[in-house]
């Protein structure tokens, strides 16, 4: 007999949440006496519903106050400071991000004690964070850059660190930390637990001394991560980035006994262009096959081609196992059958809820499934050895990265998948 198993839906998270966000509520009538209260920032008046931050309030009536810890994917974290601004009546500078307006305030954003503080901020952040603009994958993409040139910094103040305090954590097969770069805002921390309810970052240790770390500062590839690359994606500086196999994948481009492939999934076909300033969504499939053909790939292949074969799969092993449930009344079969298709999804499972494993599709992916039929099917067709051939997928997630490098995905013989780029890597 099957063991019981706990239900699939639950009505509360399973991870805890970091913290929950600073808003009061108004009620749901905007008209209601009491609901609406008066703001002065800069001069300017405008009523916001209880409970609204002073930095909701500003951005309304489109006054711009700095932040760096905010993301308005996450709840509110306060630490950075970098938004503080002049309340009057209040004692000190607050920041304007975690402020609830709970009564008519006046709000000075851009005052000379604000931008001094604001500046000063900076330069402290600056005279811990290691390593050079110029060589920084983030040059000119970097939020700690952009302050540092809108609040005319055009020298270290207090001093830079000449040598780095961190190891780079390259473990990962998606996701490389540089701590040097970090400049603690926490919003990977938030990420992590709040929105993938994974929970692998943390603040650890006090005043200067602090880091974001792991459970017990191992590696990356050593904890729980699903390297979906969350984090990344909300990181305000460098410290946080995808592991980056561009270089191999020149170096085999650049070798003539190599026969180079390459495979696109249809998102960065949509995405790429946002890269190049284009409107997000704007299809690009011939202007990036050339791309990949004038860079020197031997072929550009559709990875649609095996989603249909996994959907095929797919749809073969959920008929066989309604059959065996619903036609032998095996106890046993494992239902609802999931999809085995995102890597980061099956990794959260392995790990958070190993006691579904059996109830994950057997099918390879279509990343996987492209790889296996080109280092077979494909290499017999086109006479080539599969050991001459390099297989590269390009892909919107991280963790595509570390599925390619996962050990039982070689089935032919050869690793199904040599290296997978990100969309953002391709451009
Ligand atoms: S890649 Fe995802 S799981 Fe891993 S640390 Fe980042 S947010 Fe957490
Ligand atoms: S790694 Fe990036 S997101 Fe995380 S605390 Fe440091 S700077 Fe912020
Ligand atoms: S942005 Fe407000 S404290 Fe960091």
């Amino acid at each position: 007999m099957s063991e019981k198993k706990e239900p699939i839906t639950s009505p509360t998270n399973r991870a805890p949440k970091s913290q929950k966000p600073h808003r009061v509520d108004g009620g749901d009538d905007p008209n209601a006496i009491g609901a609406q209260v008066t703001v002065t920032i800069d001069g300017i008046q405008t009523k916001v519903p209880l409970g609204t931050t002073i930095l909701e309030a500003a951005k309304k009536i489109g006054v711009k106050i700095p932040t760096l810890c905010y993301h308005e994917d996450l709840c509110i974290a306060g630490v950075c400071r970098l938004c503080v601004v002049e309340v009057e009546g209040q004692r000190t500078l607050q920041a304007a991000c975690a402020f609830p307006i709970t009564g008519p305030i006046v709000v000075r954003t851009y005052s000379q004690k604000v931008r001094k503080a604001r500046r000063h901020i900076i330069d402290l952040l600056l005279s811990e964070h290691y390593g050079e603009c110029y060589s920084c994958f983030r040059n000119n993409n970097c939020e700690l850059q952009t302050l540092a040139k809108e609040y005319g910094v055009d020298y270290f103040r207090f001093g830079h660190p000449e040598e780095p305090r961190f190891e780079i954590d390259r473990s990962s097969y998606a996701v490389v930390r540089d701590n040097n770069k970090c400049v603690l805002c926490r919003r990977c921390v938030r990420t992590c637990i709040d929105m993938q309810e994974v929970g692998v970052l943390e603040a650890v240790n006090r005043g200067d001394q602090t880091e974001i770390a792991t459970f017990m500062n191992k590696p990356l590839s050593d904890v729980v991560c699903i390297n979906c690359g969350q984090c990344i994606n909300r990181c305000p500086t460098g410290a946080l980035r995808a592991n980056d196999p561009t270089d191999e994948v020149w170096a085999a481009i650049d070798d003539p006994t190599k026969h180079v492939v390459i495979q696109t999934a249809p998102s960065p076909r949509a995405g790429i262009g946002e890269c190049f300033g284009l409107e997000p969504g704007q299809p690009l499939t011939f202007e990036m096959n050339t791309a990949l053909r004038r860079c020197g790939f031997d072929k550009v292949f559709d990875t649609n081609f095996s989603a249909d074969l996994t959907i095929i799969e797919e749809g073969t092993e959920l008929l066989l196992r309604l059959y065996k449930a619903l036609v032998e009344k095996d106890p046993d079969v494992a239902l609802p059958q999931f999809t085995s298709c995102s890597p980061g999804w099956v990794k959260y499972l392995e790990h958070f809820y190993p006691q579904y494993i059996p109830n994950v599709s057997s099918a390879k992916s279509p990343q996987q499934m492209f790889g296996a039929v080109i280092k077979t099917y494909y290499a017999q067709k086109a006479g080539i050895d599969p050991k001459d051939i390099v297989t590269v997928a390009l892909m919107p997630c991280s963790a595509k990265k570390y599925e390619c490098n996962r050990p039982e995905m070689c089935d032919s013989g050869f690793k199904d998948i040599d290296y997978g780029l990100t969309t953002r890597e391709l451009a």
